[in-house]
């Protein structure tokens, strides 16, 4: 870098992986000039200056950081995106990932309908969703810091929004546990009860399962009900799939906050995801099971409590040694990873060297965060008609130097929640709230006047209820490849929006990616601190492997690119080569009966 600071990004387009190559010397080429006037006229344009969200963030924070403006969104052009800058002085080839790749020529397209000349509704509603949504790599670096201050609070005992709770978990899997084991997994729309063998190599047998809907009225009931209607399930799957009343170990995954008081008990800390059933909160959930168990005259004993992170991790871990974390993006998410036990500030029982810790990252307190706001930013002299000066003295304006991570949408979703301020940053990533906080986001006003009048009508009656979004529909938009979005017309139509222009289908996009870019950007964020935790040398290459299940990083297009790309951000796009994403579906259950293994 030279003495003004100056460093032009340049990523390459073809390869997501290019060898960075700085060049030490001013490079001006024709290709450069091409490319930088390329830029200057964009500049003109109302929507270059739109901040950047999910993708272009990698680009937009190398420039922030040294013109601390707000960032430009730089199309690319051949092969290139050049900053405008008269004195380069650096040029620094970066890697782009591939969600980078599409994720602009979504943008790209989205841009191409905006109409200068006349009604800028669609450009305003661009520029909301944009605007709302966007976490670039500064914000989510700041995040990082927050999670880490957080995590360590909780290991410490200290007041914290993040839990850490120690799982009792110490002896890590080898892949050679062997039985038979009964499991149960309850943590969001389905009950699931699994019978499998173990049989040592890494390998599990045949598993037999079966699948329970839990009605809303069921979650919403009592400790009876819900745990009667459990019991009730295990009687029919014994009886149909294990010939009668056989004797055996559970493992019990529950995918709740839980305080455990041992390898198979501990007590509910407060329910999420919908469920409210009374007299279960501060109370032992295996002897809430095991007394409608034995009033049923069932004969399995729970062995193994714990929660869906750690399952997933140790299903993986059976197969591949080196897992250190589980994440789940579902209906809810969470991680748990393995922590040094002389970081435990909080445990009170037998020394070790090393616990699963359960982080329930779901209830990192995002009310609390805020994120930097240049003083005066895009449009501010608009906004305030054209009075910067003034307003930089005037007492009764706004003078906000920050604002929330959360936004006006994720407010809203949050107060309408069966739990106000809590799980504030699961509601900004999971399943269960996505396509929720996309029928908000298109419903408020200024994104809905980008709408043509006939689907603004329609939009409006379709998704007037609460859940009547589906994050399944949002999935459906991002996957869909035609050109004119015709996939994602029909999805709409099925939904009841069947009146849409070719722009109203790339605007509803536009909700979706940028929703969902969160999503990602802010779960990277997650698994890249939690790597920080455990000091983690990605630099000498160490391997990492990441057991993730759930329907959002299963299903939903991209995710896991996203994911990628923003763990590449935050560790190094080096660093972040040796972490490994894998999907550990169904796992949960199978970890438990794991954990009872390691257990006996
Ligand atoms: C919620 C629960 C947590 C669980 C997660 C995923 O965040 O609090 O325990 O792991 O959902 O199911």
């Amino acid at each position: 870098m030279n003495c003004d600071g100056r460093i032009i990004t340049i990523t390459s387009d073809s390869t997501p992986t290019p060898t960075p190559t700085p060049t030490p010397t001013p490079r001006r080429d024709a290709d450069a000039d091409d490319a930088m006037q390329f830029v200057r006229n964009l500049r003109r344009a109302p929507l270059g200056r739109l901040a950047a969200a999910g993708s272009a963030a990698a680009a937009a924070a190398t420039l922030s950081s040294h013109a601390d403006a707000e960032p430009l969104n730089l199309t690319k052009r051949g092969s290139v995106m050049v900053a405008p800058s008269d004195s380069i002085t650096e040029v620094v080839i970066q890697a782009r990932p591939v969600s980078q790749h599409i994720e602009e020529q979504q943008r790209e397209l989205a841009d191409s309908y905006a109409d200068f000349s006349g009604d800028c509704s669609y450009e305003k509603a661009l520029r909301a969703l944009r605007s709302a949504f966007k976490l670039p790599s500064a914000e989510l670096s700041r995040l990082s810091m927050h999670f880490r201050r957080e995590a360590i609070k909780g290991l410490e005992g200290a007041p914290s929004s993040m839990q850490m709770i120690p799982t009792f978990v110490t002896k890590r899997v080898t892949g050679d546990e062997k039985g038979d084991f009964y499991a149960l997994d309850l943590g969001g729309t389905n009950f699931r009860v699994l019978r499998l063998s173990l049989e040592g190599g890494g390998k599990v047998g045949a598993v037999k399962q079966a699948k329970f809907t839990i009605s809303e009225a069921t979650k919403t009931s009592d400790a009876a009900g819900l745990f009667g209607f459990l019991a009730d399930s295990i009687a029919t799957f014994l009886a149909k799939e294990c010939g009668g009343n056989p004797s055996g170990d559970l493992g019990f995954t529950f995918s709740f906050p839980v305080t455990q008081t041992a390898i198979n008990a501990g007590t509910l800390v407060m329910w999420n995801k919908g469920f409210t059933a009374a007299g279960v909160v501060d109370h032992d959930v295996v002897e809430l099971l095991q007394t409608q168990l034995s009033s049923r005259g069932i004969n399995l004993k729970v062995k193994a409590l714990a929660n869906d992170t750690v399952g997933t991790m140790e299903a993986a871990a059976y197969a591949y040694p080196d897992t250190t974390m589980g994440v789940i993006l579902g209906t809810g998410t969470n991680a748990a990873y393995i922590e040094k036990g002389s970081k435990l500030g909080k445990w009170k029982g037998p020394p070790c060297d090393e616990m699963v810790i359960n982080t329930e990252w779901g209830n990192l307190d995002m009310t609390s965060v805020r994120r930097a706001r240049k003083f005066g930013g895009a449009n501010s002299a608009a906004r305030f008609g054209g009075a910067t000066r003034a307003i930089r003295t005037d007492r009764t304006a706004p003078p906000r130097r920050t604002r929330q991570v959360m936004n006006a949408t994720d407010h809203f979703i949050d107060g309408a929640s069966t739990n106000p301020g809590k799980q504030t940053f699961e509601k900004m990533v999971s399943g269960m709230y996505l396509g929720e906080i996309c029928r908000v986001a298109v419903l408020s006003p200024e994104v809905l006047s980008g709408f043509s009048a006939g689907c603004q009508a329609e939009l409006r009656a379709a998704f007037a209820g609460s859940g009547a979004l589906k994050s399944a529909l949002m999935s459906a938009i991002e996957a869909d490849d035609t050109a004119e979005l015709s996939k994602a017309g029909a999805a709409l139509a099925k939904a009841g929006v069947s009146s849409t222009t070719v722009r109203d289908r790339v605007l509803l996009r536009e909700a979706a990616v940028n929703i969902s870019s969160r999503a990602a950007r802010l779960s990277a964020m997650g698994v890249a601190s939690l790597l920080q935790l455990q000091e983690w040398d990605g630099a000498a290459g160490q391997p990492a492997t990441v057991a993730v299940d759930g329907s959002v990083f299963e299903l939903y297009p991209r995710f896991k690119e996203r994911m990628e790309g923003g763990i590449a951000e935050l560790l190094g796009v080096e660093a972040a080569k040796s972490v490994k994403l894998v999907l550990a579906k169904d796992g949960s259950g199978i970890g438990a009966s794991i954990i009872a293994a390691v257990a006996e």
